[in-house]
């Protein structure tokens, strides 16, 4: 069994992630969504419960995408799915930068373990979670950025850190 690794932060997932993941589930028999728990990230917008949570939810329609927490080096997270390939999405030359530094990475660490990259959707070509984020924190339109079933439970935290 071929699975791909979708890992990321998804502080939130957006449409662009979920594209991304579901374009994998068409082609690998399995996908892992990699929630990392120790993201460099500062001060995230949710929890890793909350970010779990959404991600099942938008995810729930495709029977062959699970979703797991990984506290340590993605590299090491792998070896437990033999074969396994991670999955990046690159919206522009410039992700390519960082995401061909972190492969030479994860490759010292695991050096079976293959990157593959999927071109995001040009509808999704601008969009971050950093946008939603912002987007949410002025009360923008979130239609369009992130899937439906996600939009109350995103409006509600920017509320409740509004204060
Ligand atoms: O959505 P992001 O923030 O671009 O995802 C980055 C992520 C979480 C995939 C990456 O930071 C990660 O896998 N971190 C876990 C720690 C790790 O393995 N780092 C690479 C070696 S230094």
């Amino acid at each position: 069994m071929r699975t791909a690794i979708c890992p990321g932060s998804f502080d939130p997932i957006t449409l662009g992630h979920l594209n991304i993941i579901v374009r994998a589930a068409q082609i690998f028999d399995r996908v892992v969504v990699c929630v990392a728990a120790n993201a460099t990230k500062t001060s995230p917008m949710f929890t890793v419960e909350e970010k779990v949570e959404m991600v099942r939810r938008v995810t729930a329609p495709y029977p062959n995408v699970t979703v797991e927490v990984n506290r340590g080096l993605l590299a090491e997270f792998a070896r437990q799915y033999e074969g396994s390939v991670l999955i990046k999405g690159l919206r522009a030359a410039s992700d390519f930068d960082y995401e061909f530094q972190m492969d030479l990475i994860n490759k010292r660490i695991n050096p079976d373990l293959e990157t593959m990259f999927l071109t995001a959707d040009q509808r999704y070509t601008f969009l971050s979670s950093s946008i939603v984020r912002e987007m949410a924190r002025y009360g923008g339109e979130l239609r369009g950025l992130v899937p439906e079933e996600i939009i109350g439970m995103i409006e509600a935290k920017a509320n409740t850190q509004r204060g």
